[in-house]
């Protein structure tokens, strides 16, 4: 069977940042709560010309090169901060990155799991069409009632992955352990801006389908966690990760991880998280890029279990091989230059951003320009969105 999978991973966070300890102090909070029980330093903002479109044009840029991008036969957009009831998101983002005409584009949406369907389905047409090349993007912005106990987990950003025959960094194996159920645990009807939830129980939700979707995977695999290197899980908070190797390790009916150990299992997937916030669907797959980025060891041939979780709810826990040599596909300079290079928010300034909604006149609108990657969302026009290239 040929091998399929992540041939280059890219990440994209905007330009601005709030400190979460000025947000614990306007909201009165012990700062300790967030940084050290939700485990979160700094929340990327997006100023109000990027979107989920901006931010998926700008993490697939670096991974197109000619002549990837010829190649390109379909461009999967997983989201749940859609800018469109019936246009994919994605179509806006083939246009920006000029890709070929003979190509799929579809947006995908099951919560932060939907960057998981995509790859997955990605891999599926790869594989049966090895000469060609696909191109799944993950881009969000989560966003809660301002004050409310998820303000401290919002963040955005987006992932870009190449999926290619033979790939240079990562196989996708085949085997899945599934887990879903109806419930209502974090939810966004079509007409709020923030998401509700019902906090307690969707935790409770991800570690329980996490346990669910790894006994699947052991039973259709034959492998435990001891045949597995490192994870990466879904992260909301990086405190979730964790909690969530907790319990599966004591699915394997060890004792529960000591502090070494869950460092050693998850702690390099989280410190790009760490300094964004969730990135729903993007989330996991940042914590991949993270892993890969900042992990010192060489994991060359080394097998990586990873559990991507979307609320209401479906679940999956997988596993991918490193590739020997990967390092020479990473970007992880551009990833660190991107974290280190950004402007932070006041308070206030942080508020007026949150609290700013796009004009629904169906006026002509041209917006103020920000810092942003290479592309704007520069306006609207007769209800349509403009976007531009940053020369
Ligand atoms: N110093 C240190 N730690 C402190 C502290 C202090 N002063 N005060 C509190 N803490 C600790 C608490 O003990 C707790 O840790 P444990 O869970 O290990 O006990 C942690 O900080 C958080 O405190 P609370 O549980 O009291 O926090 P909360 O109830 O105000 O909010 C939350 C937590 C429910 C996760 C909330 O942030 C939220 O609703 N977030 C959005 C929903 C979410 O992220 N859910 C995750 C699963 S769903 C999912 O994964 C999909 C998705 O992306 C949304």
């Amino acid at each position: 069977m040929t091998a399929v999978g992540i041939d280059r991973i890219s990440f994209y966070c905007p330009r601005y940042s709030l400190p979460l300890t000025a947000l614990a102090g306007a909201r009165g909070v012990d700062a300790a709560k967030y940084l050290e029980g939700l485990g979160q330093e700094v929340m990327a903002v997006p100023p109000p010309d990027e979107d989920t479109v901006t931010m998926a044009a700008a993490a697939a840029q670096p991974l197109l090169e000619p002549p990837a991008a010829e190649r390109v036969a379909l461009l999967l957009l997983a989201t749940e901060t859609g800018v469109d009831q019936s246009k994919a998101a994605g179509l806006f983002v083939h246009g920006l990155l000029k890709l070929p005409a003979r190509c799929r584009v579809v947006e995908v949406k099951q919560a932060c799991y939907s960057g998981t369907a995509a790859l997955r389905m990605a891999c599926a047409m790869v594989a049966q069409d090895p000469e060609s090349q696909a191109l799944v993007i993950a881009s969000d912005i989560a966003r809660y009632t301002l004050g409310s106990p998820g303000e401290p987990t919002q963040g955005c950003g987006a992932v870009a992955m190449l999926v290619t025959a033979q790939p240079r960094l990562l196989t996708v194996e085949p085997h899945a352990g599934l887990h879903t159920e109806d419930v209502m645990d974090f939810w966004r009807p079509n007409y709020r801006q923030a998401a509700l939830v019902d906090g307690k129980y969707s935790t409770r939700m991800y570690l329980h389908t996490a346990v669910q979707a790894y006994q699947h995977y052991t039973q259709a695999s034959g492998l435990g966690l001891s045949d597995i290197d490192r994870f990466c899980y879904h992260i909301p908070f990086t405190r979730m990760a964790y909690k969530a190797h907790t319990q599966l390790a004591q699915q394997d009916a060890g004792p529960a991880p000591g502090k070494r150990e869950l460092d050693h299992a998850v702690g390099h997937s989280l410190t790009y998280n760490r300094l964004t916030g969730n990135t729903y669907t993007a989330a996991l797959y940042q914590g991949l890029a993270s892993l890969l980025d900042t992990c010192p060891d060489d994991l060359g041939g080394r097998r990586i279990g990873l559990f991507s979780y979307g609320s209401g709810c479906t679940g999956e826990f997988f596993s991918m091989r490193v590739c020997k040599g990967y390092r020479k596909q990473l970007l992880t300079q551009r990833h660190r230059h991107l974290l280190a290079d950004r402007t932070e928010l006041t308070f206030q300034a942080y508020e007026d951003i949150l609290n700013l909604r796009i004009p629904e006149d169906g006026l002509h609108y041209e917006f103020a320009p920000y810092r942003t990657g290479g592309f704007r969302f520069a306006g609207m026009q007769d209800h349509k969105r403009c976007y531009e290239v940053v020369t």
